[in-house]
């Protein structure tokens, strides 16, 4: 593929509030904070953004509120060169929300106000039906309505748009069949609830366990020291860059996701869409911040040229 690969991206949109503590509080405990930022995020957003830094033309599909964050939010996506064309604003509900706690271990836990992200009607995801049946891959995550991911996927299936989905928040309705997808991009947890649907006994290896599972492509990522993964494609693949002391991995699943459609779009091989993913989700662990942590394809490259893999 000469051209830049499009990408169609189905998700939300939040202000992120990030308080830096020395360790997660615990339920009753009020502690003090080193250090707050506001940020850009939302899954959906961070997956563009990081799609669009590795060199994809992207369209964003999702909602904002009529307010001050949702005006800031759209100019900030125009200034990354993201298609705002598919970004709806709400009325009468406010810009999603998050307060993230990280801790100094880089450990985080996340609230989520879902507030306009939860007005991602069908009828919205309809009205752009030739965004997603244009691109070349569509990408969309839990944060959003499921019936508008489910659509949104089956429009993409039926145009041969390929399709990742990644599944986070888990919503416990999920299963392959009623949202197809050739990619599912998934971490440990998320691949443990999968499992649970099986039929096969908790004695059994996890990718025996996903036996059940519809998809041309299991991705597990493995987010503890930097974002790693393996698939069952065939063959089992990691390609672990060296390891890194994360900062802060907030966004570095989605920065994960967002280079791998990059690459998945431009038909790669697996090998090579996991090893740009991977070293791009590691690099997003080492600065603060969701958008913010992520880095652009130079850097990337530069990393990958320096970096040492281990390959299993
Ligand atoms: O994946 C990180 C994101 O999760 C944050 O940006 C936050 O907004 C939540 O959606």
């Amino acid at each position: 593929m000469k051209r830049p690969p499009r990408i169609a991206v189905l998700g939300s949109l939040n202000i992120d509030l990030t308080y830096r503590v020395p360790q997660l509080p615990v339920p009753g405990e009020t502690i003090p904070c080193k250090e707050v930022s506001k940020g850009f995020g939302g899954k959906g957003a961070n997956q563009a953004i990081a799609a669009r830094r590795a060199g994809a033309e992207v369209v964003m599909i999702g909602c904002l509120g009529n307010d001050a964050d949702g005006t800031q939010y759209l100019e900030r996506l125009v200034a990354e060169g993201i298609n705002t064309e598919g970004v709806s604003r709400i009325d009468d509900s406010p810009t999603g929300s998050a307060i993230i706690c990280v801790e100094d271990s880089g450990e985080n836990s996340i609230i989520v106000h879902g507030g306009a992200n939860d007005r991602t009607s069908t009828e919205i995801v309809e009205s752009h039906r030739s965004s997603i049946e244009q691109a070349d891959l569509l990408l969309t995550q839990f944060e959003c309505p499921y019936k508008s991911v489910q659509l949104a996927s089956r429009i993409a299936a039926e145009a041969g748009t390929k399709v990742i989905v990644n599944p986070s928040p888990w919503n416990a309705k999920f299963n392959t069949y009623s949202i197809p997808c050739d990619f599912l991009i998934t971490n440990e947890l998320e691949a443990e609830l999968l499992a649970s649907g099986s039929s096969i006994g908790p004695d059994r290896t996890i990718s025996e366990r996903l036996d059940h599972v519809q998809t041309k492509c299991l991705v597990v990522t493995n987010g503890s020291q930097a974002t790693t993964a393996t698939t069952t494609c065939g063959e089992h693949y990691s390609d672990t860059p060296a390891q890194t002391i994360p900062v802060d991995t907030v966004g570095a699943g989605d920065t994960f996701a967002g280079y791998f459609g990059f690459a998945a779009a431009q038909e790669r091989p697996i090998p090579e869409i996991l090893r740009i993913a991977n070293v791009a989700g590691a690099m997003a662990t080492q600065k603060i911040g969701a958008q913010s942590s992520m880095p652009w394809r130079n850097e990337v490259e530069e990393e990958m040229q320096r970096n040492k893999f281990i390959s299993a």
